[in-house]
């Protein structure tokens, strides 16, 4: 080609994107969104995300920009929330207008807005509604959970005993355990930890959440109409929960030809009988399809949080034998070492209580929160934030608050602890976020939290050959979720 022809093309092209550009400038400023950092087209603020680690860059472009700004998913505005009181004035005061659902690309193709977790409006009221008073009768909060739990943690403690105090890797023994809870609650029954069909339902929870924290699955999420075209990695999400779909629909089909209408079982049978109550309803969302996905929804927000609070919290005893025996101290004069713990014991526990917040503090599983969006025109301390615009309330920037929290950064059960020792709240404990639309299982994490950390520490003292430094307890990004490192412990008898 000619010379000339080559600078006409290479000159045309500056033009172009210098023209677009500046169209897009001026379009994205016509809105009254909060300010935030200057997008790009099509990818948004995507460069500005840093080594991957997306919770980590909104909390420092929240110092930049200050507790309410605008960050670009692809095209998309997201209103970020910092801080306790913007999140609270949100969530809470104005909970109404932020209780959407926001995008999340990696998933949405499974879930088209189904299902407890993805919906909205009055689809989301039926459902949250309904899970909230059947997880209550059979159990959260209540002593047939307490019950079953306690159950598991019974096999739980046998089976730790079973490799005779050597160090192991206890990451999968965990999620066993804890996804016994809610399948004992789904399905009415808990698994062998040996099932092949258990294994491969962890192998699923644990490959998608893989995939959906990798840099493929977040930039996906960031810009899906690139993404959900382009072959690779992030496709098998799909996959993925479909198979899993498929295996709790087979359960649903068991439970249907044993079905006893005076008798449930479990949340599907529960699920079962409303939808035959309901089935003349025109308006009602009680059918197969809101089904299985509401049940995926509760093994998925249901297993991995509490796992990985776990895990967290073991990595951290093992950090701080202190801290570890002053547990072992009140487990012994509260409960002793022959009852099995109670979910009443909690009570008269302040420290380990204390312990157990400090956990999920400092291990801030979900530091995005799940993504929300806005259900009208909103206005917010002087901006319009229009219907449908995508909300992060950033849970991590409440639990780091240093306004809420004197030593932030660091692992402290002093943070909910009074002079004289006894139990103190602190409103920016937020884990589970705030507002209608907070976690569902609130109530079931922290029973569970309880007694699997108290049951283990009943019978165990945890060793590890290892010195953790203080970056190695610190938590993991990876994508939408926090992990603790790989470890390894002993579990000696006591
Ligand atoms: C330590 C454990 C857990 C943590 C940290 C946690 C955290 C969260 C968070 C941050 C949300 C999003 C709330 C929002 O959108 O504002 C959520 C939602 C949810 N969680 Fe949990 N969760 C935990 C355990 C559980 C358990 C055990 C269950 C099982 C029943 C559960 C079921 C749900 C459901 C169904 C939702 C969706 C609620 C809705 O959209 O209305 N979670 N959880």
């Amino acid at each position: 080609m000619e010379p000339l022809g080559c600078g006409t093309i290479l000159l045309t092209a500056v033009l172009s994107l210098t023209v677009f550009y500046f169209m897009w400038n001026h379009l994205y400023k016509r809105h009254k969104l909060p300010p935030g950092p200057t997008p790009l087209p099509l990818i948004g603020n995507l460069l500005q995300v840093r080594n991957g680690e997306m919770a980590k860059t909104l909390m420092e472009l929240g110092k930049q920009y200050g507790p309410v700004y605008t960050f670009y998913f692809g095209p998309n505005p997201v209103v970020v929330f910092c801080g306790y009181e913007a999140v609270k004035e949100a969530l809470v005061d104005n909970g109404d207008d932020f209780i959407g659902r926001g995008r999340q690309p990696t998933v949405d193709r499974v879930f088209q807005g189904y299902g407890l977790m993805a919906s909205e409006g009055n689809r989301w009221k039926q459902l949250r509604r309904f899970s909230l008073s059947t997880l209550r009768h059979f159990g959260l909060g209540k002593r047939s959970i307490n019950e079953r739990i306690k159950e598991e943690c019974s096999y739980l403690v046998e089976e730790l005993r079973s490799y005779n105090e050597l160090e192991f890797d206890p990451a999968t023994i965990i999620s066993k355990a804890v996804s016994n809870v809610i399948s004992s609650v789904v399905f009415g029954s808990r698994f062998h930890y040996d099932d092949a069909k258990f294994h491969r339902m962890l192998d699923i929870f644990y490959e998608t959440f893989e995939l959906m924290s990798s840099t493929w699955g977040q930039i996906q999420d960031m810009i899906p109409m690139i993404m959900n075209h382009i072959p690779g990695p992030h496709q098998k999400i799909t996959t993925l929960l479909e198979e899993l779909n498929d295996f709790v629909a087979e359960r649903v089909q068991m439970n249907l030809k044993t079905l006893d209408v005076n008798d449930p079982r479990d949340y599907i049978d529960c699920f079962l009988i409303k939808m035959q109550e309901e089935k003349d309803n025109p308006d009602s969302e009680f059918n197969m399809r809101n089904l299985i996905l509401t049940l995926n929804n509760l093994f998925f927000a249901g297993g991995e949080t509490v796992a990985t609070t776990l895990k967290h919290g073991f990595l951290l005893l093992l950090k701080y034998p202190d801290i570890q025996a002053k547990i072992h101290e009140e487990i012994d004069h509260v409960i002793g070492r022959d009852c099995h713990p109670n979910i009443e014991d909690r009570s008269k526990m302040p420290y380990t209580d204390a312990v157990i917040h400090e956990i999920q503090r400092f291990s801030n599983v979900i530091p995005m929160n799940a993504p929300h969006s806005t259900t009208r025109d909103t206005e917010f301390r002087g901006y319009t934030i229009p219907k449908g615009t995508g909300v992060c309330a950033l849970l991590s920037s409440v639990l780091e608050d240093p306004k809420y929290f004197a030593t932030a950064h660091k692992f402290n059960p002093n943070h909910f602890l009074d002079s004289e020792g006894k139990f103190q709240r602190n409103d920016a404990f937020i884990p589970f976020s705030i507002g209608k639309r907070m976690c569902l299982g609130e109530g079931l994490a922290r029973t569970e939290l309880f007694l699997f950390l108290t049951s283990i520490l009943q019978n165990f003292v945890l060793t590890s050959q290892t010195q953790f430094s203080d970056s190695d307890i610190y938590p993991r990004m990876t994508g939408f979720a926090n992990v603790p490192i790989p470890y390894q412990v002993a579990f000696v008898s006591r």
